[in-house]
């Protein structure tokens, strides 16, 4: 079996895809530089598993670092995920983004072409559609970004298509991934934001486990069914088998592809209360607040051509990854430090 190298493994997702891939049998590497990460995440996927990876605490945009565990180690395709998320963030310190987001993966596909690896996924995201005049939303959709770091997934979209273009021996897979929920059932294993979560799910579960004194919804006047903004909310082991699918895509000739992974199915921030209000059987307050800026009113994928080319399907439904999310929070309300 193959040896993988996944940058920001440690992350939310990527520490989700690195147990799928122990489960099937992969070798793994992981880069992380730890910045929005704990080491501990690795050792939970670890005992979750049975099975063992490598780490290196490093940074990817480290070029002598990353050409030393390319001669270590054979590795054969790589799964992206290292950069930085934060929408806000993104335009409070716009040259951070881009040296991480853009730098770092510059680097990393210089090394990889040094080394014949020339297997690749990245994580892009459903914010490169902007605001879509229609839903669902499909692969072909216009695209247009109104933050920075939406632009950096636009333009490293951009440079993968024209490294494609430039070399055909390239085989790359771009996953543009819906809203990320939910945790392993374990419970052992999930998200925690540093501060004050700006993403709905982390925010919901601090107010049920009582570290918050209510949602603040932003805007009840969109054009949705209860005036609040409609995601589609995918759970992260959903997302986790997407990028094993992906790996199975990446055979030589496979070229470029593009893939939306989401569950096709949009639900608003009211739904969303309600579920996780129903799951830990107590009512969680909220009060409307004005609309956030930048926020669309609907977003939800049309996944059939990743179920179609990739045999890929999101299995788990909204209650499911409320569960979950909820099992992860009161089991860990300090996160990896419990
Ligand atoms: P995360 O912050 O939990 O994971 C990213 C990991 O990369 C972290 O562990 C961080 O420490 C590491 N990292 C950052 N910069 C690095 C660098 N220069 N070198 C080495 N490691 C570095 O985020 P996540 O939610 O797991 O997201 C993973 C990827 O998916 C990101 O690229 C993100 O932009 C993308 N994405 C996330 C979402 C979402 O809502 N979570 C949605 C769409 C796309
Ligand atoms: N929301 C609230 N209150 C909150 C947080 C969010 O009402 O405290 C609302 C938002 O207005 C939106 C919905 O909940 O209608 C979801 O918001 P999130 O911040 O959880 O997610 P976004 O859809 O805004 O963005 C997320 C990631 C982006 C990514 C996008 C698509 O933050 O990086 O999903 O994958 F690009």
């Amino acid at each position: 079996m193959s040896t993988i190298l996944v940058t920001g493994g440690a992350g939310y997702i990527g520490s989700h895809t690195c147990i799928e891939l122990l489960n099937q049998g992969y070798d793994i590497i992981v880069i992380d530089n730890l910045y929005n990460a704990n080491a501990k995440s690795l050792e939970i996927v670890q005992e979750i598993t049975g099975k063992q990876l490598t780490f290196y605490q490093s940074d990817i945009r480290n070029e002598q670092h990353l050409q030393h565990i390319f001669e270590k180690h054979e590795i054969s395709a790589v799964i992206h995920f290292a950069g930085l998320k934060a929408v806000g963030e993104s335009s409070e310190i716009p040259l951070e983004y881009y040296d991480n987001n853009i730098n770092g993966t510059l680097t990393l596909l210089r090394v990889m072409k040094k080394n014949n690896c020339q297997n690749i996924i990245f994580s892009s995201s459903a914010t490169v559609y902007g605001n879509p005049k229609t839903v669902p939303i499909k692969e072909d959709f216009p695209l247009s970004v109104t933050n920075p770091y939406g632009r950096t997934k636009l333009m490293l979209e951009d440079i993968f298509k024209d490294l494609y273009a430039s070399d055909t021996t390239w085989n790359i897979v771009l996953l543009r991934y819906f809203n990320p929920i939910g945790a392993h059932s374990s419970g052992d294993l999930g998200e925690y934001p540093a501060g004050i979560p700006n993403n709905l799910l982390p925010y919901v579960s601090q107010v049920a486990v009582g570290k918050l004194q209510f949602v603040g919804v932003f805007g009840d006047d969109y054009d949705t069914t209860d005036g609040t903004g409609v995601r589609d909310y995918i759970h992260v082991v959903d997302l986790a088998k997407g990028h094993v699918a992906a790996l199975q895509k990446l055979e030589p000739k496979s070229g470029l592809n593009i893939y939306n992974l989401g569950t096709g199915k949009g639900y608003s921030v009211l739904e969303i209360i309600r579920t996780m209000s129903k799951v830990v059987g107590k009512d969680i307050p909220y009060q409307i607040l004005p609309r956030r800026k930048g926020d669309i009113a609907t977003c939800y994928a049309d996944s059939s051509k990743a179920k179609k080319e990739l045999n890929w399907q999101a299995q788990y439904d909204i209650i499911r990854m409320c569960e979950d999310s909820w099992r992860w929070q009161s089991k860990h309300p300090n996160g990896f430090s419990d």
